[in-house]
């Protein structure tokens, strides 16, 4: 469905004769107050409430939502806990309305514990890196590449009382070693430990020893690439990718602990 479809469904005025950069300005501005208030936002989208069932996640950068929509498909089909899609329009991808906390905001209330989020991060990871890789536009599968996720950390996991854990936010989906994603999901969570400011630091920290622990696949060999492709994020603010460096040294020592060697 599009902008203009979706502004019909939601009881809106669509104006179908409407060309021209004013009017395609105020058709945008008319979804959005059709589209109300997001229910939530990240840093590269917004996510609105279509009715009960579903939501509409919108990219803001304007990117298409194509690949994501394929992934999760692939990864669903699979039974791996993600949103079922619906449809994807240009930024737009219409999906399953998941309810239930993500695991950050159950961690922060503890309403999880540190060793139970290391759990469910870590068993998310082995249940998706069972499913192989697909073809994508310009990056053809290669032998033995899984579905990597590559931002596994916990505002992306949903705890929803109909089908558990749940995994959003696809954008950096694609094929490739199951030792990527567990690095990037510890340098991602190790970045909140390094910051030493940080409320969370603590938590962050135990956390990821645990994660490292229950993942049971070494990142070691993974890390340099997944810190470069971190510290090339361009949704990382400065300060936080100032902190990549420290980061990839407190994953580097942790998972040396857990290193059978
Ligand atoms: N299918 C969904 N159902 C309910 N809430 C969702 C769904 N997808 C995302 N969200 C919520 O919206 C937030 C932002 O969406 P996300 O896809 O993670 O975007 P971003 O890339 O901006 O982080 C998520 O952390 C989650 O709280
Ligand atoms: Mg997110």
């Amino acid at each position: 469905m599009g902008i203009k479809g979706l502004a019909r469904h939601n009881g809106a005025r669509s104006d179908h004769t409407a060309t021209g950069p004013r009017h395609e300005a105020a058709a945008e501005a008319w979804t959005h107050v059709a589209l109300g208030t997001p229910i939530a936002s990240g840093r590269d989208a917004d996510v609105f409430a279509l009715d009960e069932e579903r939501v509409l996640r919108r990219n803001r950068s304007g990117r298409s939502t194509a690949v994501e929509a394929s992934i999760v498909r692939h990864v669903t089909a699979y039974g791996f806990p993600a949103p079922l899609v619906y449809s994807a329009d240009g930024p737009d991808l219409v999906m399953e309305r998941l309810q239930g906390p993500t695991l950050l905001q159950s961690l922060a209330a503890d309403e999880t514990g540190v060793r139970e989020a290391a759990r469910i991060l870590a068993d998310l990871h082995t249940q998706l890196h069972t499913i192989p890789a697909i073809d994508l536009p310009g990056r053809p599968a290669r032998p033995g590449d899984v579905v990597v996720h590559l931002d596994l950390h916990p505002a992306n996991v949903i705890l929803t009382e109909a089908h558990g854990p749940s995994v959003v936010d696809w954008v950096n989906a694609r094929g490739g070693s199951a030792a990527l994603d567990v690095a990037m999901t510890a340098l991602i969570i190790a970045e909140v430990a390094a910051d030493s400011d940080g409320e969370y630091s603590e938590a962050a920290r135990a956390v990821l020893a645990a994660f490292l622990v229950d993942a049971g696949v070494d990142p070691l060999p993974a890390l340099a690439e997944a810190s470069r492709m971190r510290s090339s994020d361009p949704s990382l603010v400065i300060g936080e990718r100032d902190l990549v460096p420290a980061a990839a040294e407190l994953v580097r020592h942790f998972a040396s602990t857990v290193r059978p060697d």
